[in-house]
């Protein structure tokens, strides 16, 4: 795949020389300016290892490795990347606005997603639980979603027989594409059968309420539908709505799988 660059790459780096200690925290997605004061307040922020309590205080551009949390290095990084096990019952969007008095991943995330502006990467219907990718990345968001990079999305569906259980032809349709209505048809994808109700869906690509459409193309009503991974991040043990950030190592995985081979860790 041809390489390409990065806006991070290309990011004048900033010649401010001291930084207040909040904003240095907060823009190290730590939290929101209270939250870090709190971190600061409880004690938990040390510089070279001296205990720092004046959120104001003014750190120097050179010191701001040097900061620790609970004696931990903390990494200062711009361009923020989680994952969330989404529950059931909520609905993939950020504000109440669009959730119309239903529960959104909103009510989930903590305050500094706002501020930092990290949404999810593509939707899963209100129903669905599993894995959900988050980010602030701009360039990353978009790769992850444009079918040009055909990041793979991995679902484990139940379904209610309408009219046959998964066989070899379902497989057969599947990994040729079907026509899921409206005009329009799923790109090849792999199903693995578990059991005569049950199976795993491999996607390139995501139109809206796909799986639904190809099961019901398949003669199945989805039950239950669950995403086991997105390109090369897998869930874990994460708990039902349980957030974390994504490890160094999966962050160049992804950028790996779009295409963006040229750059390692954005670290500040
Ligand atoms: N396809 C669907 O039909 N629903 C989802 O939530 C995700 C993919």
């Amino acid at each position: 795949m041809k390489k390409s660059s990065h806006p991070i790459l290309k990011k004048p780096v900033k010649q401010e020389k001291k930084m207040r200690l909040d904003r240095i925290l907060a823009n190290s997605g730590l939290g929101s300016r209270k939250d870090v004061k709190k971190l600061i307040k409880n004690a938990r922020i040390s510089l070279d290892g001296q205990i720092l309590t004046d959120p104001g205080r003014k750190i120097d551009e050179d010191q701001k490795d040097l900061l620790c949390l609970d004696n931990e290095p903390i990494r200062v990084q711009e361009w923020l990347y989680y994952l969330m096990h989404k529950p059931a019952g909520y609905l993939t969007a950020m504000n109440q606005t669009e959730g119309m008095g239903t529960a959104t991943l909103g009510d989930l995330v903590p305050d500094f997603f706002f501020h930092k502006k990290i949404v999810p990467v593509g939707r899963l219907d209100k129903d669905t639980t599993g894995l959900l990718l988050f980010t602030n990345d701009g360039i990353l968001h978009h790769r992850l979603l444009s079918p040009k990079y055909k990041i793979p999305r991995t679902y484990e569906v139940s379904v209610k027989i309408l009219d046959h259980c998964f066989n070899e032809d379902d497989v057969k349709a599947v990994a040729l594409g079907m026509d899921i209505g409206s005009g329009e048809s799923s790109g090849p994808g792999e199903l693995t059968i578990l059991e005569s109700d049950r199976a795993r869906l491999t996607l390139y690509e995501g139109k809206y309420h796909e799986v639904k459409r190809i099961m019901e193309a398949l003669g199945k009503k989805v039950v239950h539908l669950h995403r086991l991974s997105y390109g090369p991040i897998r869930l874990g043990n994460e708990k039902t709505g349980q957030i974390r950030l994504l490890e160094p190592v999966e962050v160049t995985s992804m950028f790996l799988a779009c295409g963006l081979d040229d750059i390692s860790i954005p670290l500040n």
